[in-house]
């Protein structure tokens, strides 16, 4: 039962005490959330697990937020990931050799003048990529400023891997959209209009497939059936969605901006659906709905659940803890570099 696997799992917390730490991303279940020690968003995550001083980090999140926590805990700490089919679809949307690929085709049109960046949410093959590269990992709440830096480094620059956070960002620094250009990995082409010399920005064709279900005809419902609501959204949605919203930021600035609404202010919000509900149950002062009204869940976040969170804890009390998260050594030098610096700027 529920309360048997709540019991089992505060067993395990109160055992390892100091040992454990348990960092939960803000679109987990509410079933798991709730023992997280530490809640946040990717940035804040990241963070987190550079700072702890843990022997156990028990990650309730994705896989490639896992991998972060690897890379930047020490070599004593151990990262496990309650359940290993919890992935990303976007981060499974650019794999290292199709990356690769892209970077030999790029380098051959634009010389050594792009420099390759990459949201967290990918691999840490990826992230070593960009590192060896002298490139950065950008998250969604400071993407402006990782891009910012950036433009000062090369003349271009490479957006791994979702095309909707790099173009948000890019149109927010005032690149125009004619100087921006998709690759696509599976025809290895890139698509732009006008002229090549003047691409600044090349935007990996991944997505979040949580995120593009919010639509502009979610929005024009909203505004028509609720003139006075604000619309929110994660930058991970296409550019005609946050366009057309009022306001955009990542989990860690919708959260905050609800908190520090108005009473009976009005919000519609694009993002995961655990998150929404949350923020519905939190505010009952303020008027919350999902901007898309069939609530969109993140499929890979909701395997982490109670029995797979038990099972990995009691795990650790064994000689055989389940699901380690261990990045290669190679990897990490490289990955950590591009991760030291996003963590400096
Ligand atoms: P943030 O936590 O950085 O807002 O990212 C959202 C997300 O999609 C995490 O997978
Ligand atoms: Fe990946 Fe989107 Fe799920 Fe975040 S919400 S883990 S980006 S699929």
């Amino acid at each position: 039962s529920e309360e048997k696997l709540m019991a089992r799992i505060q067993e395990v917390k109160d055992k390892l005490g100091s040992d454990l730490f348990i960092p939960g991303h803000h679109y987990q279940k509410e079933e798991v959330i709730q023992f997280a020690d530490a809640r946040g968003d990717s940035l804040q995550l990241a963070q987190l697990s550079a700072n702890t001083s843990a022997r156990y980090i028990v990650f309730c999140g994705v896989h490639f937020m896992a991998e972060t926590a690897d890379i930047l805990s020490t070599e004593d700490q151990k990262v496990y990931l309650p359940d290993l089919r919890a992935g990303c679809s976007m981060a499974d949307m650019a794999n290292i050799k199709q990356t690769e690929r892209a970077w030999a085709a790029l380098t051959e049109m634009f010389g050594e003048t792009i420099l390759p960046m990459t949201y967290v949410n990918s691999t840490a093959a990826i992230k070593a990529f960009v590192g060896e590269r002298d490139g950065s990992t950008v998250t969604s709440s400071n993407a402006k400023k990782v891009m910012q830096w950036a433009f000062q480094q090369k003349e271009r620059l490479l957006f791994l891997p979702d095309q909707h956070l790099g173009r948000n960002t890019a149109v927010e620094l005032g690149v125009p959209l004619n100087e921006m250009a998709v690759w696509d990995p599976i025809l290895e082409k890139l698509d732009y209009e006008g002229d090549l010399e003047s691409i600044k920005v090349i935007l990996w064709k991944g997505h979040c497939s949580v995120h593009e279900n919010f639509t502009e005809q979610n929005i024009e419902q909203v505004r028509q059936q609720h003139p006075n609501m604000n619309i929110l959204v994660h930058p991970e949605c296409k550019r005609e969605v946050v366009e057309k919203s009022d306001l955009s930021g990542s989990t860690k600035y919708i959260i905050e901006k609800i908190d520090q609404a108005p009473e009976n202010s009005e919000w519609a919000i694009g993002t995961e659906m655990n998150l929404v509900k949350r923020l519905i149950k939190e505010n009952p002062d303020k008027k919350i709905i999902s901007l898309n009204p069939h609530m969109c869940p993140c499929l890979t976040m909701n395997r982490i659940d109670l029995p797979h969170l038990a099972w990995s804890l009691e795990s650790l009390l064994t000689d055989q803890p389940v699901h380690e998260i261990k990045v290669d050594e190679k990897v990490t030098t490289y990955a950590a570099r591009a991760l030291d610096k996003m963590l400096d700027l």
